[in-house]
């Protein structure tokens, strides 16, 4: 069984992460979205509701479920008994910090690999926080989250 993580902030999930995990359950017999749970940060969702909305977003995928994880990346890997992490890669700019953080989880945990898929280029400019940023002006972000979460945002805009 050959198990992988998608980790990330999934502040919220969208169209760009729904392809990567899409592509990551047809490689992986299951991938788990581990969705960091960080108290330093103030989330735009709580953890359980990106879990919610991931678990939701994702159900027609009978071997990928979503859990939140808080500490270490790898340490989390190894509770799941997953070897892989997966992470995206929408462009150059993304290299340098995936490049570190996949070493140094290397150097920490080498029995954990970090595989890259590059994004689809029709998502290449589709993150969370432009996401965020349009749907607080009151933009029409529906190129890029799904349908719900654009609901779920909007309703957490408007209060
Ligand atoms: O979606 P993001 O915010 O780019 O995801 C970043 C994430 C969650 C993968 C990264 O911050 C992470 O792994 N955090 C857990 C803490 C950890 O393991 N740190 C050491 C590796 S740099």
């Amino acid at each position: 069984m050959k198990r992988a993580i998608y980790p990330g902030s999934f502040d919220p999930v969208t169209v760009g992460h729904i392809d990567i995990i899409t592509r990551s359950s047809c490689i992986f017999d299951e991938v788990i979205i581990g969705v960091l749970n960080n108290s330093q940060k103030a989330p735009l969702f709580t953890a359980e509701e990106r879990v919610r909305m991931l678990t939701e977003v994702t159900r027609e995928l009978p071997n990928v479920r979503a859990e939140a994880f808080s500490g270490l990346l790898v340490d989390f890997a190894k509770k799941e008994e997953a070897t892989v992490i997966i992470r995206g890669l929408r462009a150059v700019t993304d290299f340098e910090y995936e490049l570190q953080m996949s070493q140094t989880n290397r150097q920490i945990c080498p029995e954990v690999d970090t595989l890259f898929l590059t994004a689809n280029v029709e998502y290449s400019y589709v993150s969370s926080s432009t996401a965020k940023e349009i749907a607080s002006f009151g933009g029409d972000v529906s190129a890029f989250v799904p349908p719900l979460v654009a609901q779920e945002m909007k309703k957490r805009f408007s209060i």
